[in-house]
């Protein structure tokens, strides 16, 4: 039994598109609450204990916010001559052997769990209105971020460099094109979140701006 508490009303992020939580955990019931959330206190008495973290973050643009940093790394991947540009249903085969290729790297936990993507759920989803940018080196795609709006907010839904060219600014960069192109588009609420092991996620998304909100708890009480 898996319960998921509070996390849309307090709009933190969440991850159900792509999460795949057993109905019967062998572990017994999994209940994630924010750590500032009265019922941890409740659960805790009732038997359940933590085994796990996972974080949300948030970035709240407004009109007067200088994009320049955001800019800049964009032109930074591109001065090593690396493209960086939206997507549209025509790469979506190249976004779901990306996805496929970098799967075994996203953290799998009880709060985080990452299923490659499907071409036809790709094309529901930019059909439904979410939003995708990658990076190329060439033709091949190196790197792809995607949003989806959660009403006011833009959540990312799953953001993956291939292995080869992590760490030199490029996750960082196509999150980046995001954030300006949603932003030119009038949209001002960001949301992301990972498991607590994936240091480079957050590395990444602090280095754009995302502020961490309390962290999540993973709560399991053994089945008897
Ligand atoms: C998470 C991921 C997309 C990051 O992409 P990346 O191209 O390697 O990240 P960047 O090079 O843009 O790093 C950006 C920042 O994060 C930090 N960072 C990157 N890798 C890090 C690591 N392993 N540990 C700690 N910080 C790290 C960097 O210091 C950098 O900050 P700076 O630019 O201010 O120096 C990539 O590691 C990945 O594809 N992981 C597998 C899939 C995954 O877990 N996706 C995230 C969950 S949705």
């Amino acid at each position: 039994v898996v319960r998921t508490h509070n996390r849309e009303s307090r709009g933190g992020p969440d991850f159900t598109t792509f999460r795949r939580v057993p109905d019967h955990s062998p572990e017994g019931e999994v209940v994630f609450v924010r750590e500032d959330d009265p019922r941890c206190r409740e659960l805790e008495e009732l038997g359940f204990t933590v085994t796990g973290y996972s974080w949300g973050a948030n970035l709240r643009l407004d009109e007067t916010c200088d994009l320049t940093r955001l800019n800049e790394r964009v032109a930074n991947v591109a001065q090593d001559g690396f493209t960086i540009r939206e997507l549209h249903v025509a790469d979506l085969a190249l976004v779901v052997e990306l996805e496929r290729r970098t799967a075994d790297d996203y953290p799998v936990t009880l709060a985080t769990n990452h299923v490659a993507p499907s071409l036809e759920t790709l094309i529901d989803l930019l059909a439904a209105g979410a939003r995708a940018w990658g990076a190329f080196t060439g033709d091949e795609l190196i790197a792809v971020t995607l949003a989806k709006s959660r009403g006011e907010r833009w959540n990312s839904e799953f953001t993956s460099v291939l292995s080869q060219f992590r760490g030199r600014g490029i996750g960082s960069a196509v999150k980046a094109a995001s954030l300006v192109a949603l932003f030119n588009d009038g949209h001002r609420w960001f949301s992301t979140g990972g498991a607590e092991s994936n240091s480079a996620s957050l590395g990444a998304n602090l280095a754009l701006g995302y502020v961490l909100e309390p962290r999540w708890r993973t709560y399991v009480k053994s089945l008897e």
